[in-house]
């Protein structure tokens, strides 16, 4: 069981990507769930009467605040080996180079297990309560990676990575081995019946998985009603190739729609160099996108629109993918993101850049959106699961220093200032409790 608590002080939450909330007030979470949202008059008066006994409650301090969980949508679990080397090559000499090589590793389960507890803990510790993750093309070595995040308590979409195509390092199954993999991956993830994790369908990316095996993922993903993944428009010479392998198809995400891989369940990370005709085809088929600035950037695919693919309407959240990015944090795809579109709007005056509280959006809610989850998860709303985090920003031992400061603390430019500082120039020793479906589940600096 999970206790029941309140949680009072400044709460900072999104309702939109251009509506950021930061208020003084409460929460009652009761069995995992948001039951009741107040004002801090209120929150003074019902304690007074007595009302909360049976509660654990928390009083945050004035330099503290209670934000939503970070969303993750799209990372690789079995790259972290690689985090921070072997960024000096273009995606597909990366791929062959660095990252099929280190993946292949994965089908030793004790070292699978090893490196899965670090790479949950590494996220639950960055604030990360939901991710969204690429496991290796093995299964029991996936099946790993599902049971770090079941016994650290994170919420997670998870999918053996499915690959038929031949490559330098042997690391592909035939289509029939990886349809099997496939259904009994998704059967062992439901069997576990746990209702923080669900199995994703992971076709790898076009040059990778030919169409009949993407295909059959379609149908699995529809069988089973399960989200599905993959990488689309990442890098100019990845597209050019998935266009000379297609001569069929006008376009990249013609390819992946031909194999019916576009859904309202379906997830496409990077999204760099799409055409206005992709982007109406992804709008049409309510495809999520997970923006990856840093991976973007490190191995020189781009730098991608994402104004442009908002203000097509569709569903965007940030990723950090690992090991292509640089780094396992979503604050810092906050800020990645903001660099990269002020980048685009110095170079072409039309693309306006995203300010910090749509980053905030981007990071949260908008990553719930982007995977579904919205509906229990992204925001501090009633109704919601509570997963969240305390944000300490002065914290010692922490990156930000307390300087004498002028303004009220309890004042709302305060609060903001608080949030924006964070964003700017936190990390993870700002982020001093996490909690995921009410569990407490990092504490300090301990992932419990
Ligand atoms: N495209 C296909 N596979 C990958 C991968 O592992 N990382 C990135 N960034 N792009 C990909
Ligand atoms: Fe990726």
């Amino acid at each position: 069981m999970v206790e029941n608590l309140i949680i009072f002080g400044t709460l900072v939450s999104s309702t939109g990507l251009n509506s950021l909330e930061v208020v003084p007030g409460y929460l009652i979470i009761e069995d995992g769930k948001i039951i009741r949202k107040g004002t801090s008059r209120e929150f003074v008066k019902l304690e007074a009467q007595d009302a909360f006994r049976g509660f654990h409650i928390i009083k945050l301090q004035s330099d503290q605040f209670l934000m939503p969980g970070f969303v993750d949508c799209h990372t690789h679990g079995p790259q972290f080996p690689n985090l921070g080397l072997g960024l000096d090559r273009p995606l597909l000499e990366w791929l062959e180079k660095y990252t099929f090589p280190l993946e292949s590793q994965f089908a030793a389960t004790e070292y699978a297990s090893n490196v899965y507890s670090q790479v949950v803990r590494r996220l639950l510790t960055n604030g990360t309560t939901t991710a969204c993750y690429f496991g290796s093309l093995d299964l029991g070595g996936t099946m790993e990676l599902v049971k770090s995040a079941v016994n650290l308590r994170q919420r997670a979409l998870i999918g053996k990575v499915s690959m038929n195509m031949k490559n330098q390092s042997g690391y592909y199954n035939d289509t029939e081995r990886e349809v099997d993999d496939s259904t009994k991956f998704v059967e062992k993830v439901l069997a576990f019946d746990n209702d923080l994790i669900s199995p994703v369908i992971s076709p790898r990316f076009a040059l990778s998985c030919d169409n009949e095996l993407m295909k059959k993922l379609a149908e699995l993903a529809a069988k089973y009603n399960c989200h599905i993944q993959s990488h689309i428009s990442e890098n100019v010479e990845e597209v050019n190739e998935v266009l000379r392998q297609n001569p069929g198809c006008v376009n990249y995400a013609e390819v992946y729609d031909k194999c019916a891989i576009l859904t309202n369940k379906c997830i496409m990370a990077h999204a760099v160099h799409l055409t206005d005709a992709e982007i109406d085809l992804l709008k049409i088929r309510e495809v999520g996108i997970a923006h990856c600035p840093a991976s973007n950037t490190r191995l020189r695919s781009g730098l991608c629109p994402v104004r442009k693919l908002i203000n097509h309407g569709l569903r965007v959240g940030l990723g950090t993918d690992v090991s292509g990015g640089d780094s396992a944090s979503i604050l810092d795809a906050i800020r990645r993101t903001m660099d990269v579109s002020t980048h685009l709007e110095l170079q072409h005056g039309l693309h306006r850049a995203i300010n910090w509280k749509e980053a905030f959006y981007l990071g949260t809610l908008g990553g719930a959106k982007a995977l579904s989850l919205d509906h229990k998860i992204g925001s501090l709303e009633v109704g919601k699961e509570f997963d969240a985090l305390v944000i300490n920003v002065f914290a010692t031992g922490g990156p930000i220093d307390n300087h004498p400061n002028t303004l009220e603390a309890t004042s709302n430019e305060y609060n903001e200032g608080l949030v924006q500082r964070f964003l700017y120039t936190g990390d993870d020793r700002n982020i001093t409790q996490v909690y995921v479906k009410g569990h407490l589940v990092k504490n300090g600096w301990t992932v419990v």
